[in-house]
């Protein structure tokens, strides 16, 4: 901070929406880089798989893959963002619930360095594919535990009623292992589970590496992934365990594996999120005497869906004035056609707060720009990374020429 004035990466964080626009994303790359080397020095080589659904652009392929992360893609969009990167195909990990065939195609094809398997309908489907001639591709069983989690319904997977995986408590994980051991189409390297996102409790991380230790041990397979989940300290009151606490926590809970079992962890958010904020600029203030003040800006759910789909919370602030108070209760809304275009419910912002102020909000790293949109037809915003004093625009802010770039007009 100098003179009240917000810096990141040696960047003027109001300077840097004057340049290149609002709203914007603008990631810390030091930051980035710190997370990837704090996960990899807490599990290991070659054991931390970047979950890129939380944010996945060129740049961010290329420098998970320089910091020695793998890369887990859930979508042949995924994958064709992480080989465009120049990530190798088998530094990459294929996941998702319902791949196609084309995608398994795809996946298997290039040699992804695994699939995490979810359904008995997908060992049909790469059954197929080898049938016709593709190789024989490693994988591993996503497995649901059973453990319940802490967080939103809609980010809480590792219960038996779930869409992902093989149920352990049917027996479907036992039958998906026989038929995967059976089977002459893959080679079955390992199992999987991921509990949920934005976990907070490292028990609830113990508790399903502990069932999951019990079942690796008696399937006797050289690998097991342990998921991501790991949560991040959104609003001033929240604490999070590190990620190095997230490692020892799971290092105590699966000291009984067989030895010479290969763990893997798939973070997602705690590598990105705290690593970037989200600049808006003001457009309206609008104070409702004895109700409530509204303070609308550029973006949005368009922009940061997680208020809208989870409630979640953020802080705001101005950057400008970092050292001024934030006494004034707000409503920090986006300028989409919806009331419930929330960023912050119940906000607090500088009493003199007004339209032209950049706004930024903390924590924006994840899932806001890989879960954007382009309901009404809003531009999606430009990502930049900042370090060592100089901004590089990693995503270009998108014009109105991309909202018309797919529409077929000589049909019309
Ligand atoms: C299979 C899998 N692994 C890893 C992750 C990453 O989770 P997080 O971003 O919470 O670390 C997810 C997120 O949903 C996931 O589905």
């Amino acid at each position: 901070m100098v003179n009240g004035r917000l810096r990141i990466g040696g960047c003027d964080v109001h300077d840097l929406a004057g340049s290149h626009g609002t709203p914007l994303f603008v990631y810390d790359e030091a930051h980035l880089r710190a997370r990837c080397a704090e996960a990899r020095a807490a599990f290991g080589d070659d054991s931390v798989v970047y979950a890129t659904k939380a944010f996945l652009c060129t740049a961010m392929a290329r420098l998970a893959h320089e910091e020695g992360l793998l890369l887990d893609v859930a979508t042949g969009g995924e994958l064709f963002v992480a080989l465009t990167a120049g990530v190798p195909a088998d530094r990459c990990v294929m996941h998702g619930n319902n791949k196609s065939l084309t995608e398994l195609r795809e996946a298997i094809t290039v040699g992804v360095r695994h699939i995490v398997v979810d359904s008995f309908d997908e060992l049909d489907r790469i059954e197929s594919l080898v049938a016709g001639g593709l190789a024989a591709p490693r994988v591993q069983l996503r497995i649901t535990p059973g453990v319940y989690v802490h967080t939103h319904e809609y980010v809480s997977t590792g219960q038996n009623d779930s869409k992902f995986g093989f149920n352990l408590a049917n027996g479907d994980a036992q039958r998906a292992i026989d038929r995967a051991r059976a089977s002459r189409a893959m080679q079955l390297v390992g199992i999987h589970c991921h509990i949920g996102s934005n976990v907070f409790e490292t028990a609830n991380f113990t508790k399903a590496a502990e069932v999951m230790v019990k079942f690796s041990n008696t399937c006797k397979l050289p690998e097991l992934t342990l998921g991501g989940g790991l949560g991040v300290a959104y609003l001033n009151d929240e604490h999070a365990p590190s990620i190095t606490e997230w490692a020892n926590a799971l290092r105590a809970a699966t000291t009984g594996l067989a030895a010479g079992t290969k763990v893997f962890v798939e973070p997602g958010r705690s590598i990105v999120a705290s690593a970037a904020i989200t600049l808006y600029e003001v457009g309206t203030v609008k104070e409702i005497p004895n109700v409530r003040t509204y303070v609308s800006v550029d973006g949005g759910m368009s922009d940061n869906p997680r208020p809208v789909l989870y409630g979640s919370g953020y802080e705001a602030f101005v950057p400008s004035r970092c050292e001024g108070d934030r006494t004034r209760a707000v409503r920090l809304v986006g300028k989409h056609c919806e009331s419930g275009d929330v960023l912050i419910s119940e906000g607090v912002l500088p009493a003199d707060v007004r339209v032209g102020d950049v706004i930024a909000t903390p924590v924006t790293g994840a899932y806001g720009h890989s879960m954007g949109s382009n309901y009404n037809k809003v531009p999606r915003p430009a990502v930049v990374f900042v370090g060592n004093g100089a901004a590089r625009v990693v995503v270009r802010r998108e014009t109105y020429d991309d909202l018309v770039r797919n529409d077929v007009t000589d049909s019309v």
